[in-house]
């Protein structure tokens, strides 16, 4: 059984370890083994996800069965766009997959911005296990990038959107 808790410095390396073989089974058929391999040392890297541990203005979730990290998620208010919380990732390991572990990431995310009118995601627009979980969660799409994640990483993404309720 997994529960929900804030991520800590201990579980990282776990962490790290769930994106790095989340990401392969998710992104190699759509952008090649060698550029997920760029992108997970950019952003699945320890500082990287200490860095993310330490900001403010995020939540920083791991699913967890006492033994096992499953799952993990990462939100913060936007920078750019007021009233906008921005989910940045949401990852479920693929043997724990649809066993409703992202749900549950997804619904204490979403209580934890009380400032927030929105929450905003960009998915990769052939990953249609993603845009499908999302849609069944009140996304809709509101738009697209050509480089999701940061400016230089050339993915395109659909942007989708859920009003959040005050
Ligand atoms: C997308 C992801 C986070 C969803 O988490 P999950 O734990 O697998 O999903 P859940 O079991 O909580 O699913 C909840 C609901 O979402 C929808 N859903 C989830 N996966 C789906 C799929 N593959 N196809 C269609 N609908 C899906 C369903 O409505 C599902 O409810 P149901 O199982 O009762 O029908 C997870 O599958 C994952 O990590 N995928 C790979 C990485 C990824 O794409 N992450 C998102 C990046 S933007």
């Amino acid at each position: 059984m997994f529960f929900v808790r804030t991520a800590s410095d201990r579980d990282l390396d776990k962490v790290r370890a769930l994106l790095i073989e989340t990401w392969h089974a998710t992104y190699d058929t759509f952008y090649g083994v060698e550029k997920v391999n760029e992108l997970t040392e950019r952003w699945h890297s320890l500082p990287a996800l200490k860095a993310r541990l330490a900001r403010k203005n995020a939540e920083f979730l791991v699913a967890d069965d006492g033994r096992q990290v499953g799952g993990m998620g990462y939100a913060a208010m936007s920078d750019t766009q007021p009233k906008t919380a921005v989910l940045h990732q949401l990852y479920v390991l693929p043997k724990f997959q649809r066993q409703g572990i992202g749900r549950d990431i997804f619904a204490e995310l979403e209580t934890c911005f009380p400032d927030a009118e929105r929450m905003r995601v960009e998915v990769e627009p052939q990953n249609l296990h993603a845009l499908a979980f999302y849609r069944a969660h009140g996304f809709t799409e509101v738009g697209e990038t050509a480089n999701c994640g940061d400016e230089q990483s050339g993915l395109p993404a659909v942007i989708l959107e859920k009003r959040l309720l005050g």
